[in-house]
């Protein structure tokens, strides 16, 4: 189960964190890894790590908000069967210390580029080849933030993660029969956060820990399966069981 051996896999922000989790979970199924961060030595420390572990990958720098890089770097790869959207401006660098009324646009620019421009472009550069070969996996990384909103500080955060999930709904429903699936998987509260508050925020959590980037490695290894072909437009919730209502 769950074999990507001949898929191509394109994970963006995938030069650390979560990212590379995801990277190291589709590598290990067999995929060609196509590991992308804005930041080339990254991409690369994670791809000399897959390769000594023998899994195929090779390192694609761009910047997600940049369409003609993404239309450059996705021509040059060749066939993408699989991709997941993770490259995001989360934890401290997605909170603004003022409230939604204190905004101004200039607030607002950075978290939609990133967060929602960013999957679109991604999504657009992908989408015909997909639709061309039959077969696609177009997985979004979210967040509760999206799902739920979580505090002061967070609006354009959680609009752009929200939006993101309206884009894979609408990209299920239109691609449906192309063989196509998109599905989000919003995260919860995970193991980057601040060392003094991890004990308390853990205690809000049903299961008894934070998550990792080998817990998001996992689901989108399950989103990305031929398994999984009749699961899209869902936005699974990766939480330990908070934020449940
Ligand atoms: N860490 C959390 O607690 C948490 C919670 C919920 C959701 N998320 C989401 O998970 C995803 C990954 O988060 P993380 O904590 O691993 O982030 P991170 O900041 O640790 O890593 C993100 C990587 O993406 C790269 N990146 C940033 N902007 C980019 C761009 N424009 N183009 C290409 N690459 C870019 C960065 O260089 C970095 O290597 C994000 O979408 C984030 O919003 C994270």
């Amino acid at each position: 189960m769950f074999d990507l051996t001949g898929r191509t896999a394109l994970v963006t922000g995938a030069g650390q964190n979560i990212g590379a989790g995801i990277a190291r979970a589709l590598g290990a199924a067999g995929a060609t890894v196509l590991v992308n961060d804005l930041r080339s030595e990254r991409a690369e420390e994670v791809v000399e790590a897959l390769v000594a572990d023998s899994h195929a990958a090779v390192a694609v720098a761009f910047d997600v908000t940049d369409r003609a890089a993404i239309d450059a770097a996705v021509a040059e790869a060749g066939p993408i069967d699989v991709l997941v959207n993770n490259a995001g401006n989360g934890g401290a660098e997605a909170m603004l210390p003022k409230k939604f009324a204190d905004t101004d646009p200039d607030d607002w620019r950075g978290p939609m580029e990133v967060n929602l421009q960013g999957v679109l472009h991604c999504c657009h550069a992908v989408l015909p080849g997909m639709v061309e070969r039959g077969h696609g996996r177009i997985i979004t990384i979210s967040s509760a933030a999206g799902t739920h909103g979580v505090g002061i500080g967070f609006a354009p955060y959680s609009v752009g993660k929200g939006g993101s999930l309206s884009l894979m709904r609408s990209l299920a429903l239109e691609h449906g029969r192309d063989g196509i699936t998109a599905n989000s998987v919003a995260l919860g509260i995970m193991d980057s956060v601040r060392a003094e508050t991890a004990a308390a925020l853990t205690k809000t959590i049903p299961v008894g820990r934070l998550g990792s980037p080998d817990d998001v490695g996992a689901a989108c290894l399950w989103l990305a399966s031929d398994e999984a072909g009749w699961i899209t437009g869902q936005t699974i919730g990766l939480n330990g069981g908070a934020f449940t209502s």
